[in-house]
């Protein structure tokens, strides 16, 4: 017969049993099973937002003290405060700032963390993606995913600031980083300039000389500023949008319709003028940039204002709504996040705040 009878054995046999366990790398789990199986997720990472007002004068500031022989990369991180001893803005995502000067250019390499980039200022720079030599400007996303060789180059006379966002902490997580210097500092462009736009930007076209869906990224390499707002623009007056974000869209990959790369899906939403949206949360934690337009959004039911150009951060399981606090523009929030590995895993879960808001 079954039964739940508790063992008798004292205090003091226990404590040299536990003892002795650890001699063996072995720990009983009936002491922290609380700590592994909690009822819902508590994410080690604090909301947070760096204004640009502070970003800027300090990106400027690294362009004069550290040369391109310094630093493979020019880049600020912006470090989660609550997240010690690794190099993370939410628990799997990273992002930084990055300045390439008038005249530089950031050394080719390749390794397995995939990337973006949000170009902020940019009046004449290009990075190279596996030869495709593609234009910068100010408002475009620009991928360079797992294993693509890559460098960038600033011809312009003014400095090129980009955000960076790259699956680094999770990446780190799988024990799967792998990095490799091209064996020349700039790899030569073997396509047309800007080939990738000129054959999958039109997005229901696609080359039948390619092959559909060969890598898991998305063929398409720059996704640009101008056809993302009159986008926006075109659908803002005639839909209503998502409760929780208002008009969000999407960037594709053009083979699949699904998020440009496996571990990453990046958005774009605009807030109408006046537009408040209700809270949710979801598991996968987000980094946000503010394109345009000035507003504020409640996370965790800590109020953050932003302005153009801040960057703030959402853990996951965090309640969170955004308002545009202006009664005549738009608001633009650039963004990307992990859904795609919590949904391949099963492990995507989203609930709206009980009372609509925090
Ligand atoms: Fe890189
Ligand atoms: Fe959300």
């Amino acid at each position: 017969m079954l039964s739940n009878a508790s063992s008798e054995a004292t205090q003091e046999v226990l404590e040299e049993y536990y003892r002795e366990l650890e001699g063996f790398s072995l720990a009983p789990l009936w002491q922290v099973q609380e700590t592994a199986l909690i009822p819902e997720p508590v994410s080690k990472a604090s909301p947070y937002i760096w204004h640009w007002r502070d970003l800027e004068p300090r990106a400027l500031r690294a362009g004069e003290l550290i040369g391109t022989a310094d630093a493979e990369r020019r880049v600020l991180m912006l470090l989660n405060p609550s997240i010690k001893d690794r190099i993370a803005t939410t628990n799997s995502l990273f992002s930084g700032l990055q300045i390439v000067m008038p005249g530089e250019a950031a050394k080719a390499h390749r390794h397995t963390p995939s990337a973006l980039r949000f170009i902020i200022n940019s009046d004449g720079g290009y990075t190279t993606v596996n030869g495709d030599r593609i234009p910068m400007e100010p408002g475009d996303l620009i991928l360079t995913p797992n294993w693509t060789w890559h460098d960038h180059g600033n011809e312009s006379g003014e400095p090129i600031i980009w955000l960076d966002g790259l699956d680094i902490p999770l990446v780190h997580l799988l024990e799967a980083v792998f990095f490799e210097p091209y064996p020349e500092d700039v790899q030569p462009v073997t396509e047309p300039i800007d080939s990738s736009t000129a054959k999958y930007g039109v997005g229901t076209l696609r080359p039948t000389w390619e092959e559909g869906s060969k890598e898991s990224y998305s063929p398409l390499m720059r996704y640009p500023w101008d056809q993302t707002w009159a986008t926006l623009q075109r659908l803002a007056p005639n839909v209503d949008g998502s409760p929780f974000d208002g008009v969000m869209m999407e960037y594709t990959n053009p083979n699949t319709g699904g998020p440009v790369m496996p571990t990453i899906a990046c958005h774009v939403q605009m807030l109408r003028p006046g537009e408040s949206t209700k809270a949710h949360r979801h598991t996968n934690g987000t980094i946000y940039h503010v394109v345009q337009g000035q507003g504020h959004s409640v996370v965790q039911g800590q109020k953050m204002d932003w302005e153009p150009k801040d960057v703030f951060c959402v853990p996951g399981w965090t309640y969170h709504e955004h308002v545009n606090a202006s009664a005549t523009e738009p608001a633009v929030l650039f963004s990307f996040t992990d859904t795609p590995v919590l949904k391949s895993l099963s492990l995507l879960r989203e609930q709206a705040h009980p009372q609509d808001h925090q």
